[in-house]
């Protein structure tokens, strides 16, 4: 196995902290022994930290981030019913594919690439279409966007509705606050700016929705992720029944990443990512490099940046690759061939890596 010596600032995964691979290399418990149950317990306990959420069904899904979009689609959504999501870059049009193959008669609320969704509209379209569930991702990774989410939670609170958040990118790079404001479920990664390897996908569901869960009239679609079942080990009250074998090693891994999130402090890490995105941004904007994120609604965490006319995007993503070792993303969609996106997320977010993509960049510029 050949391993080339990497730095990830691309859309994930990130680079990964040495402590998150020492954890994950440690010796393996049964996933049902007594000693690992804790360890169990305390990422559920640090989940809802993250989450900033007292919801009691907070956990890690044993897959990647679109099994936690699976997950919340599947579980809230009854062939027949109605949902409203926010279309604004892939994963929005990723979730609203999840809940048509889940049965439910979709409309979506558009912005274009680049551009937030209009809170209001969405609000709207919601009070015309009364879905059961509604959902927007909170960091649109093909983009760079930065959804405004709290001013629809509190539209849609006491409401029928269901309001389900995609933090895959978000979590622990900018504020995500679910309680706060009123969202029903959500689902995040672990690679991006949590720094461990993809694998999991923490989930967290409100007691509204739990209880919709519990009220359905048909059977979750998925045996998987029927949270019904899923319960049954992850909650103490459950009796801890054999589910699926949960994959140990990955748990390690996130709850050293944890750890490590909650030591350094979640408005510190927020306010890291906030700075350096922002260095990002002006050093990209004094290359005279188009930032393609509307102003005011950039991630800090994952910039989309547009490259000089005539460039060959792949052939430069590879030099910057083997000439600096820096692994960055293509554009998507609209941005595909004529944009980068470049990650600044979890143990990636450092400033010596914002100098040595801006010089990189600087040089490919220069030799053209
Ligand atoms: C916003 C968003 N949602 C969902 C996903 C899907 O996650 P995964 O690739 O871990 O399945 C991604 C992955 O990049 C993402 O960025």
């Amino acid at each position: 196995m050949h391993l080339p010596d990497r730095i990830l600032m691309g859309p994930g995964p990130s680079d990964v902290h040495p402590a998150v691979l020492r954890a994950m290399s440690a010796p393996l418990l049964g996933h049902l022994d007594p000693d690992f149950l804790p360890i169990l317990d305390e990422i559920n306990d640090q989940l809802r930290q993250l989450f900033r959420t007292s919801n009691r069904v907070t956990f890690p899904v044993s897959a990647t981030g679109s099994a936690g979009m699976e997950a919340v689609v599947v579980n809230l959504v009854e062939p027949g019913d109605t949902v409203v999501v926010g279309v604004k870059g892939v994963f929005g049009s990723r979730m609203a594919e999840v809940a048509r193959r889940a049965g439910a008669t979709v409309h979506t609320v558009e912005a274009p690439w680049g551009n937030a969704i209009d809170p209001q509209t969405f609000i709207d379209a919601v009070h015309r279409h009364e879905p059961v569930l509604a959902g927007l991702v909170h960091a649109e990774t093909s983009t760079g966007v930065h959804q405004p989410v709290a001013d629809i939670g509190a539209a849609l609170a006491g409401t029928d509705t269901l309001f389900a958040l995609d933090c895959v990118t978000s979590l622990a790079g900018v504020d995500v606050r679910i309680d706060d404001w009123h969202i029903d479920a959500a689902y995040a990664g672990t690679q991006k700016c949590l720094s461990v390897p993809p694998g999991l996908s923490p989930v967290t569901f409100s007691d509204a929705a739990i209880e919709r869960v519990r009220n359905r009239s048909t059977p979750v679609q998925s045996w998987y992720l029927d949270l019904t079942l899923l319960l049954g080990y992850l909650d103490a009250e459950g009796g801890r029944t054999y589910h699926h074998t949960a994959p140990i090693s990955m748990l390690y891994g996130l709850h050293a990443g944890l750890d490590l999130v909650l030591s350094e402090g979640l408005d510190a890490r927020v306010a890291r990512h906030e700075r350096l995105g922002r260095m990002l941004h002006d050093g990209l904007a004094s290359l005279g490099l188009p930032l393609l994120a509307e102003a005011g609604h950039r991630l800090p965490q994952l910039t989309t940046v547009g490259l000089p006319e005539g460039v060959d995007e792949a052939k430069w993503r590879t030099r910057l690759q083997d000439e600096h070792g820096i692994e960055v993303g293509g554009g998507l969609g609209e941005f595909a061939g004529r944009a980068w996106r470049i990650g600044l997320m979890g143990h990636s977010c450092q400033e010596r890596n914002v100098l040595l993509v801006l010089e990189a960049i600087e040089r490919l510029l220069s030799a053209r």
